[in-house]
């Protein structure tokens, strides 16, 4: 299954998408965490970035585009993906379709996670991230950790994003707006969008998101 998950900032598309890739055995693989592991290693790319990522801008296509094809060029990605963050433009949609077909390959659906506004700012507001794996994501108040400040799958510090602080987040709400979500429209003249409600518990709305999907290919 090849799926690409688009939905608000704080929308959940990190943790579901850790959930549903393990469910269907394909590689979770997200934009924005490749990003802060690049900053976080102090890459010359992620030199590159920190201050677009910390502003809450969107990084240039080229950089981006090269950086999603590199990683899904790799063994894992070939027989299917999940992808969280990418495309999030038309453009970007556009030099996704061109790579899979160099391949043969076409998209099997764009999950379309659906959440009211305040509710996406809540889940910004009180989201801690795990230092030693971005796919740990933890909530102050809805999955709280056992112990304060410390990631219950690993041991790692949690620490809050640069990029979740309010005027960051309402910047970010806006290119969500004005750049992503036209690629709904996109994908829907494809006939591939499944869109489903993400309110509720985590396990429900994977679940829901299960039973939308088209069965494998
Ligand atoms: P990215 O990391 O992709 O950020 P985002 O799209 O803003 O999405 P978030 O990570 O904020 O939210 P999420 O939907 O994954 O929610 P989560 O599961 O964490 O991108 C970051 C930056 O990188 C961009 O701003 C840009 O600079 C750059 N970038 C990335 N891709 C790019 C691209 N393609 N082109 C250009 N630039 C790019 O959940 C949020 C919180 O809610 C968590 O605390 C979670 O525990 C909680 N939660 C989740 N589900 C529920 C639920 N059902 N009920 C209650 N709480 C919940
Ligand atoms: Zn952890």
């Amino acid at each position: 299954m090849r799926i690409v998950l688009v939905g608000p900032p704080g929308a959940g598309k990190g943790t579901q998408a850790a959930l549903l890739a393990e469910r269907l055995g394909i590689p979770h693989i997200s934009t924005g965490n490749l990003f802060r592991d690049n900053i976080s290693q102090g890459t010359e790319l992620g030199l590159a970035v920190k201050q677009i990522l910390d502003e809450g801008g969107l990084v240039p296509d080229e950089v981006t585009i090269a950086m999603a094809a590199d990683r899904l060029a790799q063994p894992d990605a070939g027989d299917g993906f999940l992808l969280d963050g990418f495309p999030r433009n038309i453009a970007q949609a556009q030099a996704l379709d061109e790579l899979l077909g160099k391949d043969g390959h076409k998209l099997t659906a764009v999950l379309d996670l659906e959440v009211p506004e305040d509710e996406v700012v809540k889940r910004i507001a009180g989201r801690r991230m795990c230092r030693k794996n971005s796919q740990h994501v933890f909530h102050m108040e809805y999955a709280p950790p056992a112990v304060p400040g410390v990631c219950d799958e690993c041991g790692g510090e949690l620490y809050q994003r640069s990029d979740d602080q309010e005027d960051t987040v309402r910047h970010r709400l806006e290119l969500y707006h004005q750049e992503t979500e036209p690629i709904i429209g996109y994908y829907r003249e494809q006939g591939l969008v499944v869109t489903i409600q993400a309110l509720g518990p985590v396990p429900e709305i994977t679940q829901r998101a299960l039973s939308a999907l088209p069965e494998a290919d």
